[in-house]
């Protein structure tokens, strides 16, 4: 098979491949990051490129997402377009994987750092004729009876000369009750882990010093597993499938972790090998898929987990380059769609221990919800679907720079765009407030119809004129094309407003099921936490009107940020919780939403875009 040379413009990058390539793999191979939601499926529509040259013909399904002027143009689908011969590919900003809004804060909670890591300082007396002990004897009898002798060989092959070079006076590490290291001089305060949130669309890191607990910095990048598919659905399929996809995913993840250490470590001024230990936390399938164990029985009805339990392994084992002796701890998974992330929420939000009736949301890629009350704690996990996170959605994007994250209408409709950029999408916290304020003015009906132009009521000529009719339906134009990025304009459809409908009405139903796990019902609230990015930004107002959270007063929901990354750091940080966060994995009643009785009643009524329970 010939080998031709593709080039993209801006990055300037280019690459041989082999004819038949796509230009998404060829992309992939110059390092260019192309935005890939559906996984290469030709579904999502986002990873647009202009091409010439040698591209083969185009495929049916880029005639459902290209005009033919945009054909003419060159448009195609990164993931159709094949290579034939040497091409040059344009690749648009919009079309690229960008950085977006993390949530970094989280709630903060007190606790006693008492973490898995210890350092000791030592000062030896040195060999003499009358205490002739070996070298390592001497450091166990300083250490003290509970420890244990390190386990490989690479710590005692320094000892003589670490001793020696020193004076005798050093500093062991202890992961656990076992050395795992002998340092010169007094080291002790240069001791850190990571806390580790491998959220299925992002993967954030806070590099922690253990002896005080403070964060020392915070790095965060998209789970470079998204290339593979965007939701769990997608990377499962990969994972059981592709003979190598696993492997793929599970490098993915690494790398990122990989990275995202070196980034914190650079920005907090330490070395990579003063990081001893890090903590994980992530849904069921991305704790599988980053420790290399292929979900197989995730994928299919009844559907199973291989390992639910917390998980110690050597970072080295993993690929993973900190100190080489590190290891890493992995929260439990509480069901085969409720993981380690929920019991990170649960530890850091303390719902385990609180009074009232308290639920908490995280309405990420996948929404999972708990309850709890007294003694009970139920979770599930709601088929809710990316539309929230951009996907799925024509002009969704994440909240990154250009996504339109607030909407208003009065006279016209106004936007508030993040970054200070030209608007290129919608991220989720739009779409919320695009579809209340659509639905307040009379453009969409609350069963979710978008209106034509004759049938809406007295409206602003500005806002009636948004509504236009094409080949595709009836779509309202939020941004014009002369307004955006791009020239492409950003615009709600009816098949949106659809899937907006599908993601939240999932939700809501499931809060509602599991309210009735504990005999109780949206009324009975007392608290309502909202964790995750989107729980920071939307605007609970939007949210409520619309029916994805139960309306509930104003002073009773809480944003809690990335909860789970603060789970994940009070295991690094404390033994105890860690063994707490054990004990809630256990405790957890794991709610199969699809089997709990009325769910799909519960569900065709949630999908109401009104407030919610309806009380009229
Ligand atoms: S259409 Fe190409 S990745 Fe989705």
């Amino acid at each position: 098979m010939a080998l031709f040379s593709v080039s993209f413009a801006p990055s300037g990058g280019s690459a041989e491949v082999l004819e038949g390539t796509t230009l998404l793999e060829a992309a992939g191979a110059c390092g260019i990051p192309l935005h890939s939601p559906c996984g290469g499926q030709g579904r999502c529509g986002k990873c647009a490129v202009q091409a010439a040259g040698g591209v083969d013909e185009v495929k049916p399904l880029e005639r459902a997402v290209f005009t033919e002027e945009e054909l003419a143009q060159g448009w195609r689908l990164a993931c159709q377009a094949r290579v034939v011969g040497a091409a040059q590919v344009a690749v648009p900003e919009s079309s690229l994987m960008v950085e977006h809004h993390i949530a970094v804060e989280g709630i903060e909670r007190e606790i006693t750092v008492e973490p898995n890591v210890r350092k000791i300082a030592l000062r030896l007396p040195a060999p003499t004729n009358e205490d002739p002990r070996a070298d390592l004897d001497r450091v166990m009898d300083a250490l003290g009876g509970d420890v244990r002798p390190p386990q490989r060989l690479h710590p005692l092959q320094a000892l003589p000369q670490v001793l020696r070079s020193s004076e005798f006076k050093v500093t062991g590490a202890l992961i656990g009750d076992t050395l795992v290291g002998i340092e010169p001089g007094d080291t002790s305060d240069a001791a850190y882990g990571v806390a580790i949130d491998v959220g299925t669309t992002t993967v954030v890191a806070y590099l922690c010093h253990l002896p005080s607990g403070e964060v020392a910095a915070v790095a965060s990048e998209l789970n470079h597993q998204s290339q593979y598919g965007e939701d769990v659905i997608a990377r499962l399929q990969m994972a059981v499938s592709e003979p190598e996809g696993t492997a793929l995913l599970e490098a993915a993840v690494v790398d990122g972790v990989n990275r995202l250490a070196a980034r914190a470590a650079e920005a907090a001024g330490i070395a990579l090998d003063s990081i001893y230990e890090i903590a994980v936390v992530g849904n069921t399938c991305m704790t599988h898929l980053f420790l290399g164990v292929t979900p197989t029985g995730l994928a299919s009805v009844p559907f199973v987990p291989a390992f639910q339990e917390a998980q110690t392994v050597r970072a080295a084992a993993l690929g993973i380059a900190i100190h080489p002796e590190a290891v890493v701890y992995v929260v439990p998974n509480i069901g085969s769609f409720v993981g380690a992330d929920t019991v990170g929420v649960i530890l850091a939000s303390e719902i385990d221990r609180g009074d009232g009736l308290v639920v908490a949301v995280d309405i990420g890629t996948n929404g999972e919800i708990v309850v709890a009350r007294g003694e009970d704690l139920y979770a599930c996990s709601t088929a809710a679907g990316p539309a929230f996170e951009g996907a799925r959605i024509g002009s969704g994007m994440r909240a990154a720079a250009g996504a339109i994250d607030q909407v208003a209408i009065n006279n016209d409709v106004s936007y508030h765009v993040l970054g200070d950029v030209p608007p290129r999408g919608l991220c989720g916290s739009g779409l919320v407030d695009a579809l209340a304020e659509m639905v307040g003015a009379g453009l969409v009906t609350v069963q979710g119809r978008l209106r034509r132009p004759e049938e809406v009521g007295p409206l602003p000529e500005k806002v009636r004129g948004r509504l236009i009719e094409n080949e595709g339906g009836m779509e309202f134009v939020l941004a014009r094309a002369e307004d955006a990025a791009d020239g492409r304009p950003v615009v709600l459809t009816a098949r949106d407003i659809r899937q907006a409908q599908l993601a939240k009405g999932a939700i809501y139903a499931g809060i509602v099921s599991m309210l009735e796990e504990v005999g109780a019902g949206p009324g009975d609230i007392d608290r309502l936490l909202l964790a995750g990015a989107f729980g920071n930004y939307i605007s609970r107002e939007s949210a409520v009107a619309i029916g994805l959270i139960p309306a509930v007063d104003e002073g009773r929901i809480e944003s809690v940020g990335n909860a789970a990354g603060v789970g994940a750091r009070l295991a690094l940080l404390s033994v105890a919780e860690r063994r707490r966060a054990e004990r809630i994995a256990q405790r957890v009643q794991h709610v199969e939403l699809s089997e709990s009785e009325g769910f799909y009643d519960r569900f065709a009524d949630a999908m109401m875009l009104r407030p919610l329970p309806d009380e009229g």
